[in-house]
């Protein structure tokens, strides 16, 4: 066998050094090198480097590539088949990150106990709670007889053997930092543990055609802890989002080969469990206080979904003079950049005001299709003056305090229809797209003026 060999291994972002180095060449991080070593291995699969497992490869032509029977495995938890994509894709890998106590092993559980009843034997190795402990949150969520294995084991090469000998339907390994393989000598949730572990679950994941969900921890910055490469093994990264102070858990799909990214699925964590969220436009309204200025009904869409939210602003005058603007559940950036249109188009000055900008109830919106929600709270909290109940809007702005169009307009304004909602407010490019109803108005607008003026008059 060849010496072992020294590296020093960025943790961050996996670069190698031969000498420790205070800060990463590459990706900037500050102390991040640790020293770990490494014994050459031989490269997993056959000599040639062929992936193990896989057939024979010479090149096919794309036309004779045969489609494999890809049924997905429907675990009827609605809003987790949600996000997945419509179910789980055999030989599919997942990554789950989330912060500590947000509820990863809870929602895994319960998958497990739903696909062990419906479909098949599950593996759950847990490097993280005993069967003991795993058990008794299983009697909690009221799956305590499930036919359920439970493995608690960290070392790699042992849950592979337990593989070979079950064969499950499903396989959940809570978490991928815990797992460590003999091959190595460097420490547990190291980078190149966790690499070769996932890449070693990978495939076996590929060539026994069993889904695998990997649990995955977050940084203090919200990143996955460990190496990055780790996103870009899996075919799926599900991230968990949301306050562990409020009781409704997100779960959005940040990567998916498999399915719509930035898909949302909606939970509420209960005594007993996560319990899915059928109409979120309603959970995230419901405490919404109407005929209060700097509020404002936003037609967001998440994924395929459209979801009602509330946008809410404050202006108040600066007391330090120096202005602050605080954003949550919206980009921080953004906000700068609408509160600089209204001045310069709208001639509302905030100039000298501090801005608190706010998605209720935790949700947060990328798209630009909120900058118009926006413009009208800020606008409504500083002219005191309330937007009329019963409307909703969407819109993005540009520069020039033009309203631009977004995509899925029609798909908006069915759902503020459905939900009674008596008004719409939308770009005037989707104006053709979007169908009045019977006591229901769809107001096409082209500036942020226009829209101003019919909001709040
Ligand atoms: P858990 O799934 O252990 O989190 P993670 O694996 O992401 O670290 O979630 C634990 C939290 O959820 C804990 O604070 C207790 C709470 N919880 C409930 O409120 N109801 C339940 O039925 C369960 C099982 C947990
Ligand atoms: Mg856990």
């Amino acid at each position: 066998m060849k010496p072992t060999r020294v590296v020093y291994v960025c943790q961050t972002c996996g670069v190698q050094a031969k000498k420790w180095l205070g800060r990463c060449p590459d990706c900037e991080s500050w102390n991040s090198m640790v020293e770990e070593q490494i014994r050459p291995v031989s490269p997993v699969g056959d000599p040639q480097g062929r992936m193990a497992g896989a057939p024979a490869s010479t090149a096919q032509r794309l036309v004779d590539v045969e489609i494999a029977d890809t049924k997905r495995l429907v675990t009827g938890l609605d809003e987790f088949d949600r996000v997945v994509g419509g179910g789980i894709v055999p030989g599919s890998m997942v990554l789950l990150g989330g912060e500590p106590g947000i509820g990863k092993s809870t929602l895994l559980l319960q998958v497990a106990a739903l696909v062990t009843r419906s479909i098949g034997t599950v593996l759950y190795a847990s490097g993280e709670e005993s069967e003991h402990q795993i058990k008794s949150r299983g009697e909690r969520l009221g799956v305590g007889d499930a036919p359920l294995y439970l493995l608690a084991e960290t070392c790699l090469e042992r849950i592979l053997e337990e593989v070979d000998r079950l064969s499950p339907s499903l396989l959940i390994v809570d978490s991928i930092q815990t797992v460590f393989s003999l091959k190595l000598s460097s420490a547990p949730g190291s980078i190149s543990q966790i690499r070769e572990a996932a890449t070693q679950l990978l495939f076996c994941s590929k060539r026994r055609n069993i889904p695998t969900f990997l649990v995955g921890h977050v940084t203090k910055d919200g990143g996955l802890a460990g190496p990055k490469a780790l996103e870009h093994i899996v075919d799926t990264v599900l991230y968990f989002e949301g306050e562990r102070h409020h009781s409704h858990r997100m779960v959005r799909a940040v990567k998916n080969r498999f399915g719509a990214v930035s898909e949302l699925g909606l939970f509420e964590m209960t005594g007993t469990g996560l319990e899915p969220v059928p109409n979120p436009s309603r959970m995230f309204l419901s405490e919404r206080a109407e005929n209060v200025p700097g509020s404002v009904v936003l037609c967001a869409v998440e994924g395929s979904r459209p979801i009602l939210v509330e946008v809410q602003a404050l202006v108040s005058s600066g007391a330090y003079g120096t202005a602050r603007r605080m954003a949550s559940g919206v980009d921080q950036a953004r906000l700068s950049l609408l509160l600089a249109v209204l001045e310069k188009r709208a001639g509302l000055s905030v100039a000298a005001d501090d801005v608190f900008v706010n998605i209720a109830g935790g949700l947060t919106v990328g798209e630009p299709a909120a900058d118009l929600g926006v413009v009208a709270a800020v606008a409504s909290s500083l002219r005191n003056r309330t937007v009329a109940g019963g409307t909703a809007m969407f819109g993005e702005v540009g520069l020039a305090g033009e309203v631009r169009g977004t995509p899925q307009a029609s798909l908006r304004v069915k759902e503020a229809a459905q939900l009674g909602f008596a008004r719409c407010v939308i770009p005037e490019s989707n104006r053709a797209s979007a169908a009045d109803a019977d006591g229901f108005d769809v107001v096409g607008v082209r500036t942020i003026e226009e829209a101003l003026e019919v909001v709040l008059g």
